[in-house]
């Protein structure tokens, strides 16, 4: 068979990013930002879609910031959900596999087991009901499109919650984070080579899937694991101790956010057929080479 050829939607986010680079350097990929296909566009979207060949579609893009979407609904509803539905048609109607990803934001983030697949979803802010939606009309209307679930991403594409606390941990010591909300920290890269894996040896998997590394952190947690691994690999910061908060004194924030949202990715595991290693381990990696690159 020969190699796919990929699209990327999400060109300028940190996991569409992350794609490109792992997935140009072994497959004809082309990626696109919202300069070649604007989500708040509907009406362009299918034909721009129909001019281009492609045999699989990753969409990483989307209105990813809880708040925003929170005081821009009508935005995040087309950014969310209604363009990726055009784009599932689209797919479909040319027997184009779509991967879309969506978030751990989708359940309620009440005390719970871990979340599988199969549970009940109940999302708490604008931005889980619109991803939400955008899973449920991508299934409907392309069958064998799959449904990518991550969580807490991190990698060098884009800053997020462990290098803004190192950022911040260079100039004080005061430093405090939430505690009592917990989730799955993900390496961007881990999920490059989950993917890579899903497109050429598992082309027919369909449905939803939980893409994460294992274990559990708070945002407390991780940050107190980012500045400690930061730390020994002798970046000045001035503390590894963060002061535990709650998420209610977290007045600034316009939209609810669910805490407890830990994603089991037991069905990664059983179809990749290896074992998943935990966000600790791939943290460490990745705080590695961003601090003492070979
Ligand atoms: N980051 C996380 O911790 C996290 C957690 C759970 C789930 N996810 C999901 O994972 C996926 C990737 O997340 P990410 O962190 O890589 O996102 P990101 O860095 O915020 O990137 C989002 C991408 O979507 C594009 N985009 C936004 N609105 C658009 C529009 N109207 N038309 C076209 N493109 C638009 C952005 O373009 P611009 O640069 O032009 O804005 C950017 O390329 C998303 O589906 C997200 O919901 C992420």
């Amino acid at each position: 068979m020969p190699a796919p050829r990929i699209l990327i939607l999400g060109a300028t986010g940190g996991l569409g990013r992350a794609l490109h680079r792992h997935l140009s350097a072994g497959y004809a990929t082309t990626s696109w930002g919202r300069g070649e296909l604007d989500f708040e566009q509907p009406d362009s979207i299918a034909a721009r879609l129909e001019a281009h060949p492609f045999d699989v579609l990753l969409n990483a893009a989307g209105m990813t910031s809880p708040d925003a979407c929170e005081v821009l609904p009508e935005r995040a509803l087309l950014a969310n959900a209604v363009a990726p539905q055009i784009i599932a048609e689209s797919c479909h109607a040319r027997g184009a596999r779509m991967i879309h990803f969506s978030t751990d934001y989708v359940f309620s983030g009440a005390a719970h087991d871990l979340w599988c697949e199969a549970d009940e979803t109940a999302p708490v802010n604008v931005y889980g009901r619109t991803k939400l939606a955008g899973e449920r009309a991508v299934l409907k209307v392309s069958p064998g499109a799959l449904v990518a679930r991550v969580s807490w991403l991190f990698g060098p594409d884009k800053p997020s919650h462990p290098d803004s606390m190192i950022q911040r941990a260079l100039l004080t010591d005061d430093l405090s984070a939430v505690e009592d909300k917990v989730s799955v920290p993900t390496s961007n890269a881990d999920i490059c080579g989950w993917i890579e894996q899903l497109i050429v040896r598992h082309p027919t998997t369909s449905g939803v899937l939980h893409l994460c590394n294992s274990g559990v952190a708070s945002w407390h947690s991780w940050a107190e694991a980012a500045l400690t691994i930061a730390e020994r690999l002798g970046v000045p910061v001035k503390t590894t101790r963060v002061q535990p908060v709650t998420l209610a004194s977290l007045t600034q924030l316009k939209a609810q956010r669910p805490l407890m949202t830990v994603m089991s990715n037991a069905k990664l595991q059983g179809l990749l057929g290896e074992e998943i290693r935990n966000w600790h381990d791939a943290l460490e990696d990745y705080l590695v080479q961003k601090y003492q690159p070979k």
